[in-house]
């Protein structure tokens, strides 16, 4: 039996515990707040501000943990070096989840080492900067935070007349001491997919069924398995993932987003860890779900083969308002729908567009993934999340 430190407990989060659970193992959970969805259903939990290394490294020294799995991205990373260095296992490894908390140092690596495709980019520190920036990218571009995620402080610039009201916006939404932001071209893409990846200790890398999503404000609402796609599309998106997941090395389950537009497909980012829109893989359309890969590539339990059970989507529930009390009405009829399953996250209170479930439906291998899509979009629109 190994002990896991989960930093992070979110619905991600949650269900790796439990997957981790089925298996037997022990999981402390890690938020900034109490009573997080992840640490419902784990064997103790410490509520820190991740951000702040010394606690983490108090936590660590404290538990022990046979494994750091990371959950989420806003983690005093740098520290992750040292935990390897003493001897800890960082899931999938403290270079990757160091990078990838930095758009810079996973961009730089994606375009400049490994030479992968993607949209044009710039960096730039202040107003002025990124007006010079966009001068040689051109518009529409998209404006990021270095350090943000699920779309925070980014937007869209069509005109000049947005460029400072881009930055301003940036700079809310950035987290941590970083001001800098990244530029990029707009790719005028067909579809977007996440490629879950799974890289193992001894074995070789296996990928999913690739996953097709739709977003809003930056965050997901529906996705769906397999995305349509044209095979060599597929095999130039599993080539990047493979080369990019081995350039940062270690063993976990890897979300891979990817763009593709008429001239091919662009690398956009990457988590090292479960993605948002891998859910839909708790519609059981694979062997085994998005958690179930991560931790048995975490424990370095081997995994022969990725097989599509069969095709299934997910659609996001979300709240519209501010609450310490929610609850839900309409799960009824969802229940009642065949070929479809819910998961209710726990969250502790509400907040507009806050996530707090997921509509799963499935059908056959032969069945019609829009028709699927369809459904969960409908069902989740039947659950109100009320205050
Ligand atoms: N250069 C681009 N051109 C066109 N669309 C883009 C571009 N960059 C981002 N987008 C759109 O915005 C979405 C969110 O962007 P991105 O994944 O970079 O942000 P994020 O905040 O890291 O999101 P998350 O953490 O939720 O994955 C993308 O999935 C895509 O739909
Ligand atoms: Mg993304």
């Amino acid at each position: 039996m190994s002990k896991i430190l989960l930093l992070g407990s979110g619905e991600l989060g949650k269900e790796f515990v439990i997957a981790a659970q089925r298996l037997g193992q022990i999981v402390i959970a890690v938020d900034s707040y109490a009573n997080a969805p992840a640490m419902q259903v784990a064997h103790g939990f410490e509520v820190i501000n991740m951000l702040d290394g010394d606690a983490l490294d108090h936590i660590v020294a404290k538990h022990q943990p046979d494994y750091i799995v990371p959950e989420i991205e806003a983690i005093r990373t740098e520290r992750f070096y040292a935990y390897e260095k003493d001897g800890y296992t960082v899931i999938p490894s403290a270079k990757a989840a160091n990078y990838t908390m930095n758009r810079k140092s996973i961009r730089d690596l994606a375009a400049k080492e490994l030479g992968l495709k993607t949209a044009d980019y710039r960096y730039a520190a202040s107003a002025k900067a990124l007006s010079a920036a966009i001068q040689e990218i051109g518009m529409p571009c998209v404006v990021k935070p270095l350090m943000s995620s699920s779309g925070k402080g980014q937007s869209t610039i069509k005109t000049e007349a947005d460029i400072q009201k881009a930055w301003d916006y940036s700079q809310e939404g950035s987290r941590g001491d970083v001001a800098e932001v990244i530029v990029e071209g707009f790719v005028n893409f067909n579809y977007e997919i996440t490629l879950l990846t799974v890289t193992q200790r001894n074995g070789k890398t296996l990928f999913c069924p690739p996953i097709g999503h739709r977003q809003e404000r930056g965050d997901y609402q529906e996705s769906w398995q397999p995305a349509t796609m044209q095979s060599k599309h597929l095999q130039t998106a599993q080539d990047m993932a493979a080369k990019v997941t081995t350039a940062l090395g270690g063993a976990g389950l890897w979300g891979v987003e990817f763009f593709i537009a008429d001239d091919g497909v662009y690398f956009s980012e990457l988590s090292p860890r479960p993605h948002d829109t891998g859910m839909v893989t708790l519609g059981n359309t694979q062997n085994f779900n998005e958690f179930e890969l991560h931790l048995r590539a975490v424990l370095g339990l081997p995994i022969s083969e990725i097989t599509q059970e069969r095709i299934g989507a997910s659609a996001v529930i979300l709240a519209n308002e501010h609450s310490d009390n929610p609850t839900f009405s309409g799960i009824e009829e969802v229940a009642n729908a065949t070929k479809s399953d819910f998961r209710l996250f726990g969250k502790p209170s509400s907040r507009p567009y806050r996530r707090m479930g997921v509509v799963v439906t499935y059908d056959n291998l032969d069945g019609d993934i829009k028709a699927v899509t369809e459904r969960a979009k409908e069902l989740a629109s039947k659950v109100k999340v009320n205050p």
